[in-house]
């Protein structure tokens, strides 16, 4: 990708946050200014920018424009933060780029907002340099789990178009293509925003890869027919037991993947992880204009006046995901004693830390 989804502009240009306008792909690739927190936020409702580890980069970034603005940073980080509910990432960045702006204010004596507003960049320029580093982690470790010709199913987007590096479970299937060991990727369409057919598709043409679109409702008759070795998908939120909110469809993956004894993969950067929501049951789940359902680009596809359906994502529940892969490693099985040695480092027996001990290769999944 040669626009990147998120770039910080500098004065005499800004400051002001450029985006890729995701909602607009594959058929252009436009740029949207966003030179207020107002303006970020309408983007981000709106996907303009969309996908977890991104969201935490343009939350973070969020916050600077508004101390560059001398706007109320803590008024801007909030707004920010409920701009999409279920994604962790968001409110995660914008917290930490204004925890950077209070310690900065408190600690400088003259010129202190300068420094305060130079002290959120600098947090959300780390936040992006660390996205990209875990995504590379990420790659790595994943990689140990795909066998080769492997046939592997995603939903969703989950690429460079999400994150400052090559993105969560996309990198796996990239490094799994660069090591030979990728004979296809199947991108389920992901209605109704068609994220899999609109935004994967462009990442996995532009990479070369052998991929084919399928309506999100083929993949069980895929299951049965053998055709699909792995299923391998993102995470917006993983509740500390476990729980994986991802985009809606993901559930029917899980059990549909249990169903055909095909390994069901998470990959997620460890941010992603909410020790503060307890379960599945907690992860509040957004839930979006019903327009989204009964139209496509503006043209009715449901009777005039239908009410629908429509949330942004599901739950998975642990029991249903073979292995999370983090850039700490790879934790299986998926639950809270896992999670939390992943968290503190203490190494459980099943949790990874590192490529060198606790990722599993293929064969060690159950199946
Ligand atoms: O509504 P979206 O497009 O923001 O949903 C994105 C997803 O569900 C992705 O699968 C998830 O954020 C993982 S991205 C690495």
């Amino acid at each position: 990708m040669d626009i990147p989804p998120l770039r910080w502009l500098d004065p005499p240009d800004g400051p002001a946050i450029e985006l890729l306008d995701q909602t607009r792909l594959p058929i252009t690739e436009t740029v949207l200014t966003c030179r207020d927190v107002d303006s970020l936020v309408d983007a981000i409702s709106r996907l303009v920018v969309r996908g977890a580890p991104i969201l935490g980069v343009a939350g973070a970034f969020g916050v600077a424009l508004a101390a560059h603005r001398g706007d109320d940073v803590t008024a801007a980080a909030g707004l920010i933060s409920r701009a999409r509910p279920t994604a962790v990432n968001l409110g995660w960045g914008a917290r930490r780029a204004l925890a950077a702006y209070r310690y900065a204010l408190a600690d400088s004596y003259s010129d202190s907002e300068r420094l305060a507003a130079g002290a959120a960049l600098a947090e959300a320029r780390a936040i992006a340099a660390e996205d990209a580093a875990a995504s590379a982690a990420i790659a790595a470790n994943g990689l140990a789990l795909v066998p080769p010709g492997a046939r592997v199913l995603t939903h969703c987007n989950t690429g460079a178009l999400v994150s400052a590096g090559q993105g969560t479970a996309f990198a796996v299937i990239l490094a799994a293509h660069r090591a030979g060991r990728l004979a296809r990727l199947w991108v389920d369409e992901t209605r109704p925003l068609l994220q899999g057919a609109r935004l994967t598709s462009y990442e996995a043409r532009r990479a070369g890869l052998p991929y084919a679109v399928l309506p999100d409702a083929a993949a069980a008759s895929l299951m049965a027919a053998g055709e699909v070795d792995m299923v391998l998908v993102g995470a917006d939120r993983v509740a500390a037991d476990g729980s994986v909110a991802n985009k809606v469809g993901t559930y029917s993956l899980a059990v549909l993947a249990r169903h055909h004894r095909v390994p069901f993969v998470v990959a997620a950067p460890v941010s992603t992880i909410d020790f503060e929501t307890p379960s599945g049951m907690a992860i509040v789940v957004e839930h979006r204009p019903a327009a989204e359902v009964t139209s496509y680009a503006g043209v009715p596809v449901a009777a005039a006046g239908s009410e629908a359906y429509n949330p942004a994502f599901d739950v998975t529940p642990p029991a249903l995901i073979t292995a999370l892969v983090t850039q700490r490693g790879v934790v299986r099985p998926v639950n809270a004693g896992n999670l939390r040695a992943l968290e503190t480092g203490s190494g459980a027996a099943d949790a990874g830390h590192g490529t060198a001990c606790g990722v599993l290769s293929i064969a060690s999944v159950e199946r």
